[in-house]
């Protein structure tokens, strides 16, 4: 049992230096991934397009081949998650999507072809301070 968690956790270390786990990350978390993220694919940009009331950053990831710029006959879509602060599943599923991605790129087909020939935009949080305040088990609508 020790050898096979061992071996699962070393297959991890080798498929990718970037994991992420199938749970809620807060926000201190969720930007240490996307910082990890970018600094480990070169088809992958970070940037803030403003602060929270609260002062937080709001991340926006950007996946495709030339992330960092506009080109000419390149469609960009955008993804939003989390508007409604603790209304989390959206935060969660773009969350797993950049993992996707960021595993299929040059090796599955279809998500080398995507980014190739589209620029995807991704806010996984619009309303972090929401989250911040909502209760752990997202019930009622403190936070929403
Ligand atoms: C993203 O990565 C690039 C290259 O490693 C780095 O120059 C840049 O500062 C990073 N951006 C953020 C927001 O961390
Ligand atoms: C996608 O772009 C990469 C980098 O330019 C290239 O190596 C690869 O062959 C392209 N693949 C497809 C399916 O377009």
């Amino acid at each position: 049992m020790f050898i096979l968690a061992l071996c699962l956790y070393l297959g991890k270390l080798v498929s990718s230096g970037v994991s992420l786990e199938f749970r809620y990350h807060n926000t201190v978390e969720v930007e240490r991934y996307l910082r990890d993220v970018n600094n480990t694919f070169q088809f992958t940009h970070l940037h803030s397009i403003g602060k929270s009331v609260e002062g937080r950053d709001l991340w926006v990831l950007i996946l495709g081949k030339n992330p960092s710029e506009h080109q000419m006959g390149i469609p960009e879509f955008k993804y939003v998650g989390n508007m409604h602060g603790n209304e989390v599943v959206g935060r969660v599923l773009l969350l797993q999507l950049i993992d996707h991605l960021t595993r299929g790129y040059l090796s599955d087909p279809l998500v080398t072809r995507l980014l190739n020939s589209t620029r995807v935009h991704i806010l996984v949080s619009m309303n972090p301070d929401g989250f911040e305040s909502s209760s752990r088990d997202c019930m009622y609508s403190q936070g929403r």
